[in-house]
C-alpha cells in the first residue's frame, strides 16, 4: 500500500473535490483582512465570510483549498503530542450550490473510497446537532449518514456546544456534522463515551458546516436566502490518524525539520522527554514562523498584535534551542527546510525566502545580544529564592525590558524551576515605565491606561466612543490597533490606509460630542465570548471559548469588550476635542485627544 503522507493527502483532496466540480482557489493570507476580530486566520472559511454571506465569488459556487491557518490559543500547550500553531484546514464550500445531501455523500465518498482515503467504515463515527428552542434537530443530516449504512450506535446527537458553528460573532452559521476515526487502542471511557468526551477513542478529522442562518446583530437568528456549506479537515491531524502516528510530529510534516534539528543538534527526537518537548517547540514554533513572515502581507517582529505572536514564537523556540544545544543561527537553516518543503502548495514561501531568512536573523540576534546575560540573571534570581516561590513583577520586568524576554517566556521558566510570576505586578511595571512608548504589549493586558484614576477613566470612556465614531465614519475597516491613556489626554492607534481629511476629523469629533450630550448611562454585563460577539461587541480576540468577558455598552454608540475602568454616564465626559491625526506607522493612524 502506498505510504501515507501529508502532501497526498492535501493532493488527493484537491483532486477529489475537483472532480466534484469546485474550482481550487489558492490559500488566502494568514493574515485576515476586513474586521474579523481575530489575528490570525484560523479556520479555512474565514476568508469567505463575505462569499458566504452574499458576495459572488469570480470563481463561482463550488470552491475547494487548502488554507494556512495560525491558531496560537494553545501555544502554552506546544510540546505535546498533538498540538500546533500553524497548520493547513483542507475545505470544500458551496455557495448557495450544493447543501446536505451531496455533502454528505462526498464526505463518506472521500473518507471510505477505495479512491480516496478507504478508511474502513466500521472505524468511523459521526456527530449531528440534537435541536434546540432555535433550530431543529438535524435529521435530515442523521438520515443521509443512515442512508450510507451508518448505524444508530456510531451516529450521535449533540448539543450546541459541539454541533453548531459560527464565527463567534454576527454572520453565518449553522449545524455541522463531525466525522470521526474510531481510536480501538482505546476503549469507550464508560457508558456515555461518546465524540464529546476527550478520551482520545473519537479522532476528529472532517466538520461539515450547514451554514443555513444568519446570525444578526442584535442576536436573532435568521434563514440565509442562499444554503451554504463549509467543510473542514486539518490536514496534520488526518495525516496523523491515515499513518497510524501517536503524534503529529512524527508524521511527514515534520520529519524533515526534525532531522534538521537533530542533526544541527546533535541530539535524538525521543530519546527524553525534555529534547523531545523542546524540539516539537522549536520545529512547530520556526515552521509558524516562516508562515507569518513568508506571507503576502507581511508582519516583523514587534511589541503589538500579530508581530508580538510572531517574537514570542521565534524566542520561545530560540531558548528551546539553547536547551538542546542548538548553535546560533540554527532558525535560518531550519527555516529553510521549511520553505523547501512547502515551496509547492505555497509559493510565496519560496518567494519570500530571503525576507524570512533576514528578519529571523536580525531577530535572533537582536535576542542573542541579551539572551545569554539574561538567563544568567534568571539562573541567579531563581537560585535565591528558597521560600520565595513567586517571581515579583519588577524583576520578571527587567527581564523583559533589559533583556527582551516576553513575559510569557519568563513565566515558562519559572514554571520549569516550580515557580510562579506576578503578572499583575509586571503589568503595572510595563505600564509605568512604558507610558510614553508605542509598545502594545501592556495595550493587550489592562488597556494602555496609565492608572485607574477619573480623568483617566473618562478618556478611557471617550477613547471607546472615538473608536465606534471612526468605524461609523471610515468604515470597518479601522481596527484599534493599541492606546494609551493618561490623566491629561488619550492616544488611540488604528489601522487605516491613509491620512483622514478634515471634514472626517470633524464628523468623527461631532459624534463623539453627540454621544456626550445624549447621557446615556455606561452598562456593564459580563458574558462569554461567543454571547459578545454575537452581540456585535468590539474587541480583539482569538477564538476561545469557555472565557466570560465584561462589555460595556454606551447606548447605540458603542459596545466593546473590556476591563474598564470607565465613567459612568457619557454625560460626564465634557467636551471632545480632537488634537492631533497623524501617521503611526505603515497603515497605522494615531489619533491624540483631549476633554474639556
Ligand atoms: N469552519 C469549520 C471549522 O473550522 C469548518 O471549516 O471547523
Amino acid at each position: 500500500m502506498t505510504q501515507w503522507t501529508a502532501a497526498r493527502l492535501r493532493g488527493l483532496f484537491l483532486e477529489f473535490m475537483q472532480e466534484k466540480g469546485h474550482t481550487i482557489i489558492p490559500s488566502a493570507s494568514v493574515i485576515p483582512q476586513g474586521n474579523v476580530n481575530v489575528l490570525f486566520t484560523i479556520a479555512g472559511m474565514y476568508p469567505l465570510i463575505p462569499y458566504l454571506t452574499g458576495k459572488a465569488h469570480p470563481s463561482g459556487t463550488r470552491l475547494a483549498d487548502a488554507q494556512k491557518c495560525v491558531r496560537t490559543v494553545d501555544i502554552e500547550s506546544v510540546g505535546d503530542a498533538s498540538h500546533l500553531t500553524f497548520f493547513e484546514m483542507l475545505g470544500n464550500w458551496s455557495l448557495g450550490d450544493y447543501f446536505k445531501k451531496e455533502a454528505i455523500n462526498w464526505s463518506w465518498e472521500f473518507l471510505t473510497g477505495d479512491k480516496w482515503l478507504g478508511i474502513d467504515p466500521n472505524r468511523l463515527a459521526f456527530s449531528v446537532f440534537q435541536g434546540d428552542e432555535n433550530a431543529p434537530r438535524d435529521e435530515e443530516a442523521a438520515n443521509l449518514w443512515r442512508e450510507m449504512g451508518v448505524t444508530e450506535d456510531r451516529l450521535f446527537f449533540l448539543p450546541k456546544q459541539y454541533n453548531w458553528w459560527s464565527t463567534g460573532g454576527p454572520g453565518p452559521c449553522g449545524p455541522d456534522t463531525e466525522m470521526f476515526y474510531i481510536n480501538t487502542d482505546k476503549e469507550p471511557c464508560g457508558p456515555d463515551c461518546t465524540p464529546a468526551c476527550d478520551c482520545g477513542r473519537y479522532l476528529e478529522i472532517w466538520n461539515d458546516v450547514f451554514m443555513q442562518y444568519n446570525l444578526r446583530e442584535d442576536g436573532i437568528l435568521e434563514p440565509l436566502a442562499a444554503q451554504n456549506v463549509d467543510t473542514g479537515m486539518g490536514l496534520e491531524r488526518t495525516a496523523c490518524v491515515l499513518m497510524g502516528k501517536q503524534s503529529v510530529y512524527e508524521t511527514d510534516a515534520f520529519t524533515d525539520i526534525i532531522k534538521k534539528i537533530e542533526s544541527l543538534s546533535g541530539k535524538v527526537y525521543g530519546s527524553d522527554e525534555n529534547t523531545t518537548r523542546s524540539m516539537r517547540i522549536i520545529a512547530d514554533h520556526l515552521r509558524t514562523a516562516c508562515m507569518i513572515l513568508g506571507d503576502e502581507r507581511g508582519v516583523t517582529p514587534s511589541n503589538t498584535d500579530q508581530g508580538y505572536i510572531l517574537r514570542r514564537l521565534i524566542r520561545r523556540a530560540i531558548r528551546h534551542g539553547m536547551k538542546i544545544g542548538l548553535p546560533d543561527v540554527a532558525a535560518v537553516a531550519i527555516a529553510g527546510v521549511v520553505t523547501a518543503q512547502y515551496e509547492q502548495s505555497y509559493p510565496e514561501l519560496k518567494a519570500r525566502e530571503r525576507f524570512i531568512a533576514e528578519q529571523l536573523r536580525l531577530e535572533e540576534e537582536r535576542f542573542q545580544r541579551t539572551l545569554k546575560t539574561g538567563m544568567r540573571e534568571f539562573e541567579k534570581l531563581s537560585a535565591k529564592m528558597t521560600d520565595e516561590k513567586v517571581i515579583d513583577g519588577a524583576n520578571a520586568f527587567r527581564l523583559f525590558d533589559t533583556y527582551g524576554f516576553p513575559i510569557e517566556m519568563t513565566v515558562e521558566m519559572a514554571q520549569e524551576k516550580g515557580l510562579s510570576v506576578d503578572t499583575e505586578g509586571f503589568q503595572l511595571c510595563y505600564e509605568r515605565h512604558r507610558e510614553l512608548s508605542h509598545s502594545g504589549a501592556a495595550q493587550k493586558f489592562k488597556g494602555g491606561l496609565a492608572d485607574a484614576s477619573e480623568a483617566t477613566a473618562k478618556l478611557h470612556t471617550a477613547t471607546h466612543l472615538l473608536h465606534a465614531a471612526l468605524r461609523e465614519v471610515l468604515g470597518d475597516e479601522v481596527a484599534q490597533k493599541g492606546s494609551n491613556i493618561t490623566e491629561e489626554r488619550l492616544r488611540f492607534d488604528f489601522s487605516f490606509s491613509r491620512k483622514m481629511t478634515v471634514d472626517e476629523i470633524t464628523h468623527v469629533q461631532t459624534r463623539v460630542n453627540e454621544a456626550v450630550q445624549a447621557r446615556v448611562p455606561i452598562l456593564i454585563s459580563e458574558m462569554s465570548v461567543p454571547q459578545a460577539k454575537a452581540l456585535g461587541a468590539l474587541g480583539l480576540f482569538e477564538g476561545k471559548y469557555g472565557d466570560m468577558v465584561k462589555v460595556y455598552t454606551m447606548g447605540g454608540f458603542s459596545k466593546e469588550i473590556c476591563g474598564g475602568p470607565h465613567a459612568g454616564n457619557t454625560g460626564d465626559l465634557g467636551q471632545f476635542i480632537i488634537q492631533k491625526e497623524e501617521s503611526s506607522s505603515a497603515g497605522v493612524r494615531r489619533i491624540k485627544a483631549v476633554l474639556k
